[in-house]
């Protein structure tokens, strides 16, 4: 392989955390808290997936653009419907994407509305269970399925305890969003008497390789569970901002022995490529070290010790994502498959410029994490083959 001076080849980026349903609300609907957002605007939308011909048309744009943006793996919640969601595996496939995909369980009273549920906790689990059978059936080496309940919220306990059988007798990851937002965390501990995390724990959802999506609220006894459960974080710093309440400790988390990858969690995120979510990653950790309210004094204001730089925010979104889910990519090297991006420095009206006698090796990667765009990135591979040119 030639690749032009000025090219960069670096590992394929793994996004932990897509709700792939929400791509036509990128970059709308972030006025409004996540329990309310859900209903006013996501619910509606991801209903809609009941027409699979709608699907198919979101899924033909979703999964190119993120290869464009250097996405070669993707963690996907899809809707609650098994057709569309077998649609979404066949998508990958086709277009050559390494994904996990997730049919969407959902059925508590409460927390879905009576038109986007399953109808019954034994049809949800009934229904995960088949969405593993086709979506294994699609038959691509690089698609495997996942098992999604929502969130508690959005489960009730049978289907969250039929969820957790099922993986036990299956095998298959699991993701799930967990601790995200002072009112997750304070609806899990009226419900169950117990933090969201120990709940998930106590359903047999905190297993080796699940995706605890956010996690922000994380207690370090919570992460010490996590870490001995050999559950991971996707870390969404971006979507954070409008629906945690609170910034993500990287440092804390990794310090605790747990897994960490990023997620752009479109669509509560509003930025969908990944090298875009390391800059978030690195920007939100400053504003978590340093504190933001300048009416407290400087010592008062943030957490010590909570940076981290360009370098770490790219190896969350390469390696560490890919250690969370076990898959043997994000990283350059005999024994992974090669999931690869190049990108072009200096590219005539590109984001990057590098300097003579002034860019080293670190500063043109940190310029090619900071600021690459979806142009700037010439071809992308996913196990060895060209998805990009
Ligand atoms: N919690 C439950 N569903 C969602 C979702 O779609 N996005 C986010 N960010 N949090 C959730
Ligand atoms: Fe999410």
């Amino acid at each position: 392989m030639d690749l032009a001076d000025g090219t960069f080849l670096m590992p394929g980026l793994v996004d932990l955390h897509i709700h792939a349903p929400q791509w036509p609300q990128l970059g709308t609907g972030l006025d409004l808290p996540l329990e309310r957002w859900l209903f006013d605007y996501t619910f509606p939308l991801e209903a809609r997936y009941a027409d699979t011909g709608f699907a198919a048309t979101v899924w033909d744009d979703l999964v190119p653009s993120l290869l464009a943006m250097g996405t070669t793996t993707a963690v996907y919640f899809s809707s609650n419907h098994l057709d569309a969601t077998t649609a979404l595996a066949r998508a990958c496939a086709r277009h050559g994407q390494r994904a996990l995909v997730g049919r969407v369980a959902m059925d508590h009273p409460t927390g879905t509305p009576e038109w986007y549920r399953d109808a019954t906790a034994s049809a949800g689990v009934e229904a995960s269970a088949a969405s593993i059978e086709a979506v294994t059936a699609v038959g691509s080496p690089l698609v495997e399925p996942v098992i999604t309940p929502r969130f508690t919220p959005a489960c009730t306990d049978a289907l969250l305890e039929g969820l957790g059988e099922l993986a036990a007798a299956t095998g298959v990851r699991v993701q799930t969003h967990c601790a995200e937002s002072d009112w997750h965390c304070g609806y899990a501990l009226d419900r169950f008497g117990a933090s969201d995390p120990v709940a998930l724990d106590r359903f047999g959802l905190m297993l080796p390789r699940t995706v605890l999506a956010h996690s922000d609220h994380l207690t370090a006894g919570e992460m010490a569970l996590a870490a001995g459960r050999g559950a991971g974080v996707a870390h969404c710093p971006l979507s954070n901002a409008y629906f945690a309440n609170a910034v993500f400790g990287v440092r804390r988390a990794l310090a605790a022995g747990v897994g960490v990858g990023l997620g752009s969690d479109i669509a509560g995120g509003a930025r969908p490529g990944l090298l875009g979510v390391c800059q978030d990653a690195v920007t939100v950790s400053r504003m978590l070290e340093d504190g933001v309210d300048p009416a407290l004094g400087a010592p008062q204001r943030g957490v010590p010790e909570s940076r981290i730089d360009t370098v770490t925010a790219f190896w969350l979104a390469t390696a560490g994502g890919a250690a969370v889910i076990d898959l043997p990519v994000g990283l350059i090297e005999s024994g992974r498959a090669f999931d690869a991006v190049a990108v072009r420095a200096d590219r005539p009206g590109g984001a990057v410029r590098l300097w003579e006698g002034l860019d080293d090796d670190a500063r043109a990667f940190e310029k090619v994490v900071r600021l690459a765009t979806a142009d700037d990135i010439s071809r992308v591979w996913v196990d060895g083959k060209s998805v990009k040119q």
